[in-house]
């Protein structure tokens, strides 16, 4: 028994050295947050660094063999030496993540941890699924948990290789708790409206921006309902509010029904075919090279044409 058990040692040894784990995870102080447990309930594996040094020796590449990396929630810290170690190596580890990303402005693993709100679980669940399932390259998840929510407006420095996100904190007293979803993907099956509200605190910072176009772009996944000010935005199924949770990759409401609607966001709208090798439009209604007027994409030949590709070499990708 003794030398089957080091054989099977031995054997996940060699397997670590092999193919990367699905996931990584940061150090961040050694705490054991919610989210390590949601993606193994997800039946992802893990790679949770050993210390910051780990993190800070790896390189581009090491960062692009996973399926997706995960910066959690360390329950509600509000020190923004918390994510020192991310807005150090940006240079490296932002050109590994090319998939799909989701940036949450609250602090889910806090929530799930001091009071088992179903929402949070629901929230790392579906987040995590939908970084790990990118069809182009690694995905990110990052949890803002309460760093900036009393700062009234501030760029997120550890992102600014990935793009300009501007978030606001201190936006009502005592909270805002209505949220609402504004996106879908094939990830997003549990978290919903009712169990995203009411946390006692479901938000705590907005985006009053972020890059919102061609095939970087991100969509609003989740948004404070009825928020104003910075970062108010109108959506397809009439609502309008200030999005806490935003997403590479997702699907907003209204795209997909063949119709461009440049005032919900949307560069093209090639209905059922959006995603789709034959098209020029993501799933997510942007162009995946360039807009050059509302429902028409630039082609990867630097041609305009209608967002419906002609030349099978346009490869579609996932967002
Ligand atoms: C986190 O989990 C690891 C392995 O499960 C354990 O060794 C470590 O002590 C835990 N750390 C904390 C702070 O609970
Ligand atoms: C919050 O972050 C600070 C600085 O990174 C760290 O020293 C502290 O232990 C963290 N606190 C908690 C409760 O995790
Ligand atoms: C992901 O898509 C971008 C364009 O949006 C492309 O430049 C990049 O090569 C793709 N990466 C992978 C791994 O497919
Ligand atoms: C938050 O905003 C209120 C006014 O709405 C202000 O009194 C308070 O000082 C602000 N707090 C911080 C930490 O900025
Ligand atoms: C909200 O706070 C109250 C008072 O501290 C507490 O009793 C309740 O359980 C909290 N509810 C949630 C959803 O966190
Ligand atoms: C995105 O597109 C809109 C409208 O097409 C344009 O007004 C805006 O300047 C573009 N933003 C960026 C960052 O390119
Ligand atoms: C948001 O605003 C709409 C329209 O004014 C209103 O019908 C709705 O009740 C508001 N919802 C919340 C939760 O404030
Ligand atoms: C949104 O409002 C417009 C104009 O009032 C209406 O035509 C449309 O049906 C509404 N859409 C939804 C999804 O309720
Ligand atoms: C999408 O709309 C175009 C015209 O705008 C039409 O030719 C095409 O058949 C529509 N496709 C679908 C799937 O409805």
């Amino acid at each position: 028994m003794r030398a089957t058990h080091f054989a099977g040692l031995a054997m996940a040894g060699l397997a670590h050295l092999a193919v990367a784990e699905d996931l990584l995870f940061p150090y961040m102080h050694g705490l054991n947050n919610s989210e390590i447990d949601q993606a193994k309930k997800l039946g992802y594996s893990v790679h949770v660094c050993a210390s910051e040094d780990e993190w800070y020796s790896m390189k581009t590449a090491d960062f692009a063999k996973y399926k997706g990396i995960v910066i959690p929630d360390p329950t509600g810290n509000t020190s923004m030496s918390t994510i020192k170690f991310l807005d150090d190596t940006k240079k490296v580890w932002s050109p590994a993540v090319t998939g799909n990303m989701v940036l949450i402005g609250t602090d889910p693993s806090f929530h799930a941890k001091w009071y088992n709100l179903p929402g949070a679980y629901a929230m790392m669940s579906d987040s995590i699924a939908h970084i790990a399932t990118s069809k182009n390259g690694t995905g990110m998840y990052v949890s803002l948990s309460c760093y900036y929510q009393s700062v009234t407006s501030s760029t997120i420095d550890s992102l600014s290789e990935i793009g300009n996100f501007v978030v606001r904190g201190n936006i009502s007293h005592p909270c805002l708790n209505d949220a609402h979803l504004v996106a879908t993907s094939p990830a997003i099956t549990s978290l919903n409206d009712d169990i995203a509200s009411n946390w006692n605190c479901s938000v705590h910072e907005v985006f009053a921006e972020y890059p919102r176009n061609s095939s970087g772009g991100f969509e609003a996944l989740a948004v404070a309902l009825n928020a104003t000010g910075a970062g108010q935005q109108s959506f397809a199924d009439n609502t309008s509010g200030i999005p806490y949770i935003i997403a590479r990759g997702a699907t907003p409401l209204g795209c997909g029904n063949n119709k461009t609607q440049p005032e919900f966001g949307e560069e093209c709208d090639d209905g059922p075919a959006n995603g789709t090798p034959g098209s020029l439009c993501s799933d997510s209604c942007k162009c995946l090279t360039e807009m050059i007027t509302p429902g028409t994409c630039r082609s990867s030949t630097t041609s305009s044409s209608s967002s419906t590709a002609m030349s099978s070499t346009v490869m579609a990708n996932s967002r």
